[in-house]
């Protein structure tokens, strides 16, 4: 992010108008997405208030004309913390793909420990948070990121959300310990003076882990995995659709089936929407389908309207 006055693309005021349409564009389909919270900088902090304190900052959509008051020279926000995107994918050691799963993860766990003494990134906290659940599991969810709670735990999805996560394997007949239970970045993100609050993980957090991902895709190799969210449908399945345009088909990463759906914290945010759960419990319906598993008439009524 640049605020020079010498650079030709920064401080003029088209350019700070792009900028505002981009930041409201952005937050506008987070808002869509289902997010009510999200990270911004100082910078886009700073914008805000700019265009709050505009008379009709909503105008902005339509008009093509440069905004005539004096805006911040911003020429790129920065959704996420600085320090982040300076942040090298994980470059891990050759796992041997003869060893048993559990000795897989084993090795791949070890390194991330690794990882935490030299090259760890100050955006995230240093507690590793791995996965939970059977290696042999036939289903793979995949979270965001390590919250709170599950820093606590050392387990992923261990709070509210987590026990709302309980409640949907419960219903399909499962266990926390029959399915695999893993998130995208294997570090609580950190925010200034943290306490019990919990931030999304930025870009680049999420691409330092990919190869994490795919590594434990490749170990595990689940007959089915389940995105929970919008972070891992976008990261997993490389796209930037929404979760509520992507769920109720099926999808692949490298020859897998994915199933799309909605993050528990979703549900909970919904206020426990019948309409919400019945969606998830779709999604998981298909997924018990597709392996095979025992279906009863009451588990296909569940959530239906008048049910
Ligand atoms: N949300 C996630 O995505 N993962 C967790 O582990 C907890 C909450």
């Amino acid at each position: 992010m640049s605020d020079d006055p010498s650079s030709a693309e920064t401080s003029q005021a088209p350019i700070n108008t792009l900028v505002m349409r981009q930041l409201v564009k952005y937050l506008e389909s987070e808002k869509e997405k289902g997010r009510s919270h999200v990270l911004l900088d100082a910078d886009a902090r700073q914008v805000l208030r700019h265009l709050s304190s505009r008379p009709s900052a909503k105008q902005l959509d339509n008009s093509t004309a440069p905004i005539t008051t004096p805006a911040p020279s911003i020429k790129k926000i920065m959704i996420a913390p600085n320090k982040a995107d300076t942040i090298d994918p994980l470059g891990l050691d050759p796992i041997s793909p003869s060893l048993s799963k559990t000795k897989q993860l084993a090795q791949l766990e070890q390194q991330l420990r690794g990882w935490l003494t030299g090259n760890f990134p100050q955006s995230l906290r240093q507690t590793l948070v791995f996965s939970s659940g059977s290696p042999d599991g036939r289903i793979m969810l995949i979270g965001e990121a390590p919250g709170h709670e599950e820093e606590k735990a050392l387990r992923p999805f261990e709070g509210p959300a987590g026990k709302k996560l309980d409640k949907i394997l419960e219903a399909m007949g499962l266990n926390r310990n029959e399915v695999y239970v893993t998130n995208l970045v294997k570090f609580r993100p950190a925010t200034p003076r943290q306490t019990t609050n919990n931030r999304k993980p930025s870009v680049a957090e999420v691409a330092a882990f990919m190869p994490v991902i795919r590594e434990e895709i490749r170990i595990v190799r689940p007959q089915c995995i389940v995105t929970l969210g919008a972070t891992p449908l976008e990261a997993l399945l490389q796209t930037d659709s929404t979760v509520s345009s992507m769920r109720g088909s099926w999808h692949q990463y490298d020859g897998i089936p994915v199933r799309v759906t909605y993050h528990p914290s979703y549900l909970l945010q919904s206020g426990e929407s019948t309409a919400v759960k019945r969606m998830i419990w779709e999604d998981m319906l298909a997924v018990m389908e597709k392996l095979g598993m025992e279906i009863s008439a009451k588990q296909r009524g569940y959530f239906l309207p008048n049910s």
